[in-house]
């Protein structure tokens, strides 16, 4: 388990932010993490756990021990007769088990294809896309309590899955926020297999193209093309995909909203709630591409901020927070931002 020092952070941010790492291990097995918390000089220091980078945004550098998550791995688990049961380590690129799971002919994950980042990470913000979320196909996940070196098994229900939201990132009571770190996650894909087609994207595909039934790798080739002609491709311009969550408001607040107005983009919940599209608050307020100094707002989704080249991370927030203000001073409404801000 060699401990590096001085690291650059940049190429582990899809940001592509400037930020130093102190010290960083690379975890390639769960015996790592026990390794680290036995560590003399690294058992009682900070921890700050690093999947793919896709949901962070460095804004200084890091005095915490970088652990960043390696550990490879996908297998078939179980076959039963309702699901497969697929397990995959924590430092497994999301895109990949996906893929991986199509060639096999194990579909379920077709909706959520092209995801930065890496599985470990994935239920930390219960990554979710065209209709589906983790939380629609998690089965349970391992994870090491970063004081104590122990292992836990943790099913959907310890987990506190929402909205972009996990137990992972609640601070306070039984909150797991810095505390533990995933080291494997087990999904569960349905059988028989039920095709999502429900979103608007996906329904506009199979009027184009006439294809009523469409299979798991028309779905999965179908939302490849979709995020591409949408989202920046964080291997050419840095990102990290959307920057604010959908605002989520009462009825009577959208029913005021729509009266002054009328064409926000809006979503019924079944909780009687209302999700309200943020891409087009924002959008509304002329922000498309707006920048501040190396960072600016994507020309073709207002959702998502940019590196136009070399943006700092204090640019990042200062755009974010003028977003931030605009936005509630014309709506109302104020923004949480999606990513971790560090
Ligand atoms: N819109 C605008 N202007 C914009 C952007 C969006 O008017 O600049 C409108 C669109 O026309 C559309 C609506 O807002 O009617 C919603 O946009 P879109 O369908 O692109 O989805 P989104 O709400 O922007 C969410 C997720 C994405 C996920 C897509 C597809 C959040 C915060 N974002 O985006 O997730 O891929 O739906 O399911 O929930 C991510 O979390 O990083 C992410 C990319």
């Amino acid at each position: 388990m060699p401990l590096e020092r001085d690291v650059n952070l940049k190429p582990y941010n899809s940001f592509g932010l400037p930020a130093m790492a102190e010290r960083l291990v690379r975890i390639r097995e769960e015996a790592d993490v026990r390794r680290v918390v036995d560590h003399p000089e690294l058992g009682r220091a900070p921890k700050f756990v690093l999947g793919g980078g896709s949901n962070l945004v460095l804004t200084r550098d890091v005095q915490a021990v970088v652990l960043k998550m390696e550990i490879p791995g996908i297998r078939l688990l179980e076959e039963r007769a309702d699901a497969w049961i697929i397990e995959a380590g924590a430092g497994v690129a999301w895109h990949e088990l996906v893929a991986w799971t199509i060639e096999q002919g194990y579909p379920g994950l077709e909706n959520l294809a092209l995801i930065p980042g890496t599985v470990g990470a994935a239920p930390v913000q219960n990554i979710g896309a065209y209709g589906i979320e983790l939380k629609d196909r998690f089965e349970s996940l391992d994870a090491v309590d970063l004081v104590t070196g122990r292992s836990a098994f943790l099913p959907a229900a310890v987990c506190r899955f929402g909205y972009r939201d996990s137990v992972f990132k609640q601070e306070g009571f039984g909150g797991l926020a810095g505390k533990s770190v995933i080291t494997r996650v087990r999904l569960r894909l349905p059988r028989p297999w039920v095709p999502a087609l429900d979103y608007l994207d996906l329904q506009r595909r199979m009027a184009e193209t006439g294809i009523a039934a469409p299979d798991a790798r028309q779905i999965f080739d179908w939302v490849c093309e979709i995020r591409r002609a949408k989202l920046p491709d964080p291997a050419k311009i840095g990102n990290a995909g959307s920057f604010f969550k959908n605002p989520v408001v009462s009825e009577e607040q959208c029913r005021d909203i729509i009266g002054r107005d009328p064409g926000i983009v809006h979503y019924p919940m079944p909780d009687g709630t209302i999700k309200l599209a943020a891409g087009w608050l924002i959008d509304a307020c002329g922000w498309k591409g707006k920048s501040v100094g190396g960072a600016a707002v994507y020309e073709r989704q207002a959702l998502v901020l940019v590196n136009r080249g070399e943006a700092r991370g204090a640019e990042v927030v200062t755009l974010a927070r003028a977003i931030q203000e605009s936005v509630y001073g014309r709506f109302g409404i104020r923004l949480e931002p999606e990513p971790i801000l560090l």
